[in-house]
């Protein structure tokens, strides 16, 4: 589906909108903030205070929740943890192909399990969604889309979090602004961290089909064109200041971000995403109000679409 054009698209999208509802979505939230709970307790009992962010609390969320909505709690994560690094930041093309030849079969099998025992989840509804004109997906697509909305997800909401609390961490005022009305603020924070530090730096490559003008440009057909929405969030024509860290920007007008980009392939996955981000960081700050950064950060990943860390270490 990320990868296609109408009317392939169009049909895609549409018979996954009819399972992935904003009511399945809104139903999850409870769930999130159990799981949020959870994970931070368990954070918080570190002796010697210290955790790093990554695998105390964005990884592990963002894997359980997307389990739960796709319904398959028994995905094997370790496994699929390594399969999901490679496809996504690959270390080499060949490892990458043996990666999705591991990863297709196992889902694969997830799948027909699903189709023996249907329940109340994504994945069983993508099985069964017929539309009006009683048009389905095929198995392929099937594997395609379970194998997207793991990963499509995964990379950009870890690194979400991950950007999230760096850029408090940079901004002390913003930080405490943000702690004194958690409630009020964080939405506007949420927003905020999106437009500051895309989490997902450039959109897949797309071609121009027919020449086409932009900001001026002249594109040609048959051009490659590489969007890169972290920059589109920086942009001085846009935004006041746009350097400036503000989460009450989007209180004063400066709405709109391209975070999750725009038109036909805006991300599906935004209200998710979005209600993770608001439970996580009112979570976190209400149970951990002194939390900081400890020390220098864990290295970097450099992926086919975005660059993050790969720990964030803090303390208490
Ligand atoms: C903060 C977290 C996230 C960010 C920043 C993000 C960003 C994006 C962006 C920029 C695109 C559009 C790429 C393009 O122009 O082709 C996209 C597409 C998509 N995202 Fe997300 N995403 C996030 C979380 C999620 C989650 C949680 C899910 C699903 C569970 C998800 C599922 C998808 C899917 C399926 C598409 C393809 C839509 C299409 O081609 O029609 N995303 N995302």
């Amino acid at each position: 589906m990320l990868l296609s054009d109408p009317p392939d698209h169009t049909r895609l999208r549409r018979l996954v909108a009819r399972a992935f509802t904003p009511r399945r979505v809104a139903a999850l939230a409870p769930h999130i903030q159990d799981v949020t709970d959870a994970l931070v307790t368990a954070m918080l009992a570190a002796e010697d205070r210290r955790a790093d962010l990554v695998e105390a609390l964005a990884y592990p969320l963002r894997m359980t929740v997307i389990c739960e909505l796709l319904g398959i709690p028994d995905l094997d994560r370790d496994a699929f943890r390594g399969w999901s690094d490679e496809i996504t930041a690959p270390t080499g093309a060949e490892a990458a192909r043996a990666a999705q030849a591991e990863a297709v079969p196992y889902l694969g099998g997830l799948i027909a399990a699903k189709r023996a025992a249907p329940a109340d989840d994504l994945l069983s509804d993508l099985i069964h969604t017929v539309d009006e004109g009683g048009d389905r997906m095929s198995e392929d697509e099937l594997l395609s889309m379970a194998l997207l909305l793991l990963l499509a997800g995964h990379e950009s909401t870890v690194n979400f979090l991950c950007k999230g609390v760096r850029a408090l961490f940079a901004h002390p005022d913003q930080f405490a602004l943000l702690r004194s009305d958690l409630d009020g603020l964080v939405e506007g924070a949420v927003e905020e961290m999106l437009r500051y530090d895309a989490p997902v730096e450039t959109a897949p490559p797309r071609v121009a089909v027919e020449p086409v003008e932009i900001g001026g440009r002249h594109v040609p057909a048959g051009a490659v064109v590489l969007i890169v929405l972290g920059d589109a969030g920086r942009d001085p024509a846009r935004f006041t200041a746009p350097g400036r860290f503000d989460i009450r920007r989007t209180g004063t007008g400066d709405r709109g971000h391209l975070a999750f980009g725009h038109g036909v392939h805006y991300c599906l996955g935004a209200p998710l995403a979005r209600l993770e981000g608001r439970i996580v960081f009112r979570t976190l700050l209400s149970r951990c109000p002194t939390l900081g950064p400890d020390g220098r950060s864990g290295g970097r990943f450099s992926g086919l679409f975005a660059q993050g860390e790969r720990k964030v270490p803090v303390r208490w």
